[in-house]
């Protein structure tokens, strides 16, 4: 919640307390210089004993909720038939209000099997804009990604409060030049993640919706984080200022004919789930479930995960729930905005974007800009965020490089994790890099998989500039920071 200080100052205050901690500590400068090297200056090779703040993600990292733990307890382990998963089942209806309900691994294994069973080669998938692994799934079945957002979408510097919109009228136009029967479905996905977790407003998704079941298209929703886009629509669309998360999930879900999300964002656990209303769609994916996830009533998770997602369903609905991330970091962004550091606008949900374009605009995207910036800021802090941009793209065809629509490096916010004086350190080492950024060069892989090569790929810096930059950080904080 927000509150207003004395000296008018606004800062998220926490809505909940800390019962169980885990101990971190702060790798100094040179163990970190090493720990980057070792990990070819790609923040996924770091092992977390040299991590302080660990902001590369927001999923499978939350805090859980004592209720969540205490259901744990009293999970079912039957391999057919578990009462857990009807608990969960009455969670997605009452909640989501979907009747079926497909338990998968996590959020990739559902768009797999969404893949297996609605794109067929040639196909079309329109989309508010892609997730990488969303993309790769839709792309092995032969499917083609169109990314129908509108220009806003790519502008960092933007007062637009619905960046994640879809761009309506060059829908029409794709349905019109490709053929109804050629799409696939039509993918809105809540808070969409790669351009800074900007949200879609009802308005959009409602005028989506009646372009879609006009053309006989279904509208499929990626819910992974649908309680934080409910919250920025309560806050940011007039006509829902009064309505419940609830409400506004409902709404969301009512549009939706088929629905899908990673358990590990809004969900606070590891798991995911596809649901539906219609029997016959339903019918299609079904039978795909025990063959790559597991038996229908626990999918790919254990019941363990499957009571935690049940109470975390019911408790994404508590506005201090679904506000606790998004709060902290527009407090982020504030702040860093406040010292000059250039960071998307307006903050979203999941993460604070850091515009590596602004930061280091000395650096050709070919370079890796956001990738250079990632390692930097983990050198200089102990941070660790992801590169969401050029690196996060795979080769074309011809083996070229396919330049990000943006550079970002993205400080993710895990729900219930971090507290203000974690954002205040994270303020100052970024600033201090702001303002030593011109020490920052580029990148070049020295290891490269042919997909989804940022989780695997090996980098290194090209000159020496992780070395002269932590001999500038030595000068400037000692060498036991
Ligand atoms: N959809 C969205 C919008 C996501 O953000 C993610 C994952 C997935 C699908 C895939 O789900 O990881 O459970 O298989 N996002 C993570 C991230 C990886 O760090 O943003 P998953």
């Amino acid at each position: 919640m927000n509150i207003c200080l004395s000296d008018g100052r606004v800062i998220p205050v926490e809505m909940h307390q800390v019962r169980i901690v885990q101990k971190k500590s702060l790798a100094n400068i040179n163990q970190r210089l090493s720990a980057l090297k070792e990990a070819g200056y790609n923040t996924f090779g770091l092992r977390t004993r040299d991590i302080f703040m660990d902001m590369l993600t927001d999923s499978g990292t939350n805090a859980m909720s004592d209720n969540q733990l205490a259901a744990m307890m009293v999970s079912d382990d039957a391999y057919a038939g578990s009462e857990s998963f009807y608990r969960l089942k009455d969670a997605v209806k009452d909640v989501f209000g979907f009747t079926h309900v497909l338990p998968v691994h996590q959020g990739r294994a559902a768009e797999h099997l969404l893949a297996k069973v609605f794109v067929k080669p040639g196909n079309i998938v329109p989309m508010n804009y892609h997730f990488t692994t969303t993309k790769t799934h839709f792309e092995m079945e032969g499917g083609k990604v169109v990314e129908i957002c509108t220009e806003e979408a790519f502008n960092t510097q933007s007062t637009n409060p619905f960046k994640g919109n879809l761009d309506l009228e060059k829908l029409e136009e794709t349905i019109s030049s490709c053929g109804a029967q050629n799409i696939s479905f039509v993918r809105m996905e809540a808070t969409t993640n790669l351009i800074g977790g900007q949200p879609f407003s009802l308005g959009n998704l409602k005028a989506v919706k009646e372009i879609a079941s006009r053309h006989g298209i279904l509208l499929m929703v990626d819910g992974s984080l649908i309680s934080e886009n409910a919250y920025l629509i309560k806050q940011r669309e007039e006509a829902y200022h009064k309505a419940s998360i609830q409400d506004i999930i409902s709404e969301i879900c009512s549009l939706s004919d088929l629905f899908y999300l990673s358990g590990r964002k809004s969900c606070s656990v590891r798991g995911g789930f596809i649901a539906t209303n219609d029997s016959r769609l339903y019918g299609r994916i079904m039978p795909l479930l025990p063959v790559f996830e597991g038996f229908l009533t626990y999918g790919g998770m254990s019941t363990k995960e499957i009571e935690a997602m049940a109470v975390g369903i019911r408790e994404m609905t508590d506005v201090d729930v679904a506000g606790c991330s998004v709060e902290l970091i527009r407090y982020f962004a504030q702040r860093l905005m406040e010292n000059g550091v250039p960071v998307v606008t307006p903050p979203g949900g999941l993460a604070c974007h850091v515009d590596a374009m602004r930061f280091v605009p000395h650096i050709p995207q070919l370079q890796y800009p956001a990738g250079a910036l990632a390692a930097a800021i983990y050198l200089c802090s102990g941070i660790r965020s992801m590169e969401r941009g050029t690196v996060s793209m795979d080769r074309d065809a011809d083996g070229n490089d396919v330049p990000s629509d943006l550079e970002l490096a993205r400080l993710a916010v895990p729900r219930r994790v971090y507290t203000v004086s974690h954002v205040e350190y994270a303020v100052d080492r970024l600033t201090w890099l702001f303002n030593h950024r011109e020490l920052i060069g580029g990148l070049e892989f020295t290891e490269e998989p042919a997909v989804l090569r940022f989780f695997l790929g090996k980098l290194r810096p090209l000159g020496n500039w992780g070395e002269t930059l932590a001999q500038a950080f030595r000068e400037s904080f000692g060498s036991e920071f």
